[in-house]
């Protein structure tokens, strides 16, 4: 038996996509257990780069098998376009199954995202991606949700249409002052695309669980990151779902005990999308540097992200909630060319020095971090193939972070290609 997490260790968009493609070629099932098309992983093979959302990156290799779990919302438009998108490039979904269990995402759900952002004050506005993300969470922890095996039976579909579309009309005219969405338009094109996507369909948490017995190795790729979890993360600014890896066994059905190792994806400095505090966040220069060096800019939104130095605080907090086993540290490459690079080992509030990443909002934004100051390396890293041709400066770096958080660091990716990565132990 051997499956493995990867989990995002920070607030999304630390390389999972990449990680996932490198962790996927040893791997034979690839599954995804939370989120939806709010996530953005981008692949890059050789010359081409692919943007995935919805579907695990494991669908890049024709063998691999790939899963979209229970516990992930289910745009099927959104769904239909990313399918077309990978045929266009000749890539197969003929191995893609999806759950019979996950939720729905209704167009509802995005006009109801947009207007509840739209209607809060600016400072109370969460950022979202306006896919429907939230909306649909609710949905189905309220009980009302339409799922997969709901839009598969025309009769059932329509019923559970027609309530629900009675209620968020009654939302999105009496509270919002939007127009109604029309019942006979959403049927028709929810219906065309049940019958597209028919043929993925599967009660997946009996495929997953018998590729674990039968000692097949699947990899869960994890969306977001830890500190946009639902309950652990930087609430509210957070995502509805359970990014953290506890999320993936209630995202697939499957128990705790068919985990092996979680591997923490790691990004060598700080990003935000959204907004939300964000202690050691660079409102100057070299913040600015570090994202245009660095890409910085949303695969989903298309959104400036928000930079800052690597914060241990954060990175510790991450160890202790998923477990995690591994590291995979990435975009140490962007960080080539400072003279000075920074480690927040602590934040001080009132007089003291906290280590543990506080729940409250109001403290965290009074929190000022703690640095330890390193030098820099000025040399362009990305052709190195082993630890040892990095500069001693950028492996002093990495092994102040494994030691602060006394978690092994077993890939360092140095550039957004497949082969800009440096295999230094066993992860998966
Ligand atoms: P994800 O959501 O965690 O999969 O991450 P994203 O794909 O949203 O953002 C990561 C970005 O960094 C993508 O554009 C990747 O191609 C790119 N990337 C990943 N790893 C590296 C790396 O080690 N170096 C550089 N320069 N870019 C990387
Ligand atoms: P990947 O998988 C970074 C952020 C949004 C917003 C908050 C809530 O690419 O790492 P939502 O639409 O989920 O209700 O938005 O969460 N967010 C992400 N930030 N990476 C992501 O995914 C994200 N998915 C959601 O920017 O602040
Ligand atoms: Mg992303």
């Amino acid at each position: 038996m051997a499956s493995s997490v990867i989990v995002g260790a920070q607030w999304g968009d630390e390389g999972k996509g990449k990680i996932t493609d490198f962790l996927a070629e040893r791997s034979d099932i690839i599954v995804r257990s939370q989120g939806g098309n709010n996530a953005g992983h981008t692949v890059v093979v050789g010359d081409n780069e692919y943007k995935l959302h919805l579907i695990p990156s494991g669908i890049l290799y024709p063998e691999k098998i790939c899963i979209i779990g229970n516990g992930v919302v289910i745009d099927p438009e959104g769904l239909l376009e990313e399918i077309n998108y990978l045929h266009e490039r000749g890539i197969s979904t003929d191995n893609l199954f999806i759950s019979d269990r996950a939720h729905v995402i209704m167009p509802y759900h995005k006009v109801i995202d947009r207007l509840v952002e739209e209607k809060r004050h600016v400072d109370q506005q969460i950022g979202t991606t306006k896919k429907g993300i939230g909306p649909a969470y609710m949905d189905k922890t309220e009980r009302s949700g339409i799922r997969i095996c709901d839009l598969m039976d025309e009769k059932i579909f329509r019923s559970k249409l027609k309530n629900n579309l009675e209620e968020k009309n009654l939302i999105i005219e009496k509270i919002y002052g939007a127009d109604p969405i029309d019942f006979e338009e959403v049927y028709r094109d929810y219906i065309g695309y049940a019958k597209k996507i028919k043929r993925y369909i599967r009660d997946t948490t009996v495929q997953v669980y018998d590729y674990i017995n039968s000692g097949r190795k699947v990899l869960f790729e994890g969306a977001q990151g830890t500190l946009l979890d639902i309950d652990l993360g930087t609430y509210p600014y957070v995502t509805s779902s359970h990014p953290i890896s506890g999320g993936v066994t209630v995202g697939t059905g499957i128990g705790p005990t068919a985990i092996n190792k979680v591997i923490g994806v790691v990004k060598a400095y700080t990003t935000r999308v959204g907004k939300g505090p964000f202690p050691t966040e660079l409102k100057d220069e070299t913040g600015e540097w570090i994202r245009e060096k660095g890409h910085e800019f949303g695969t989903t939104t298309g959104r400036a992200r928000r930079c800052g130095w690597f914060d241990s605080v954060i990175l510790n907090y991450s160890v202790r909630v998923n477990g995690l086993s591994n590291l995979a540290i990435t975009k140490l490459d962007t960080l080539s060319g400072l003279d000075k690079v920074k480690i927040c080992v602590g934040y001080e509030i009132d007089g003291e020095i906290i280590t543990d990443f506080p729940a409250s909002l109001e403290t965290l934004a009074r929190c000022t971090p703690v640095y330890e100051e390193m030098p820099g390396w000025g040399e362009e890293i990305s052709d190195a193939r082993i630890y040892e041709e990095l500069p001693i400066n950028a492996r002093k770096y990495l092994e102040r972070i494994s030691n602060i958080c006394d978690v092994d660091i077993s890939i360092i990716s140095i550039g957004p290609k497949r082969t800009e990565t440096i295999y230094i132990r066993k992860a998966d």
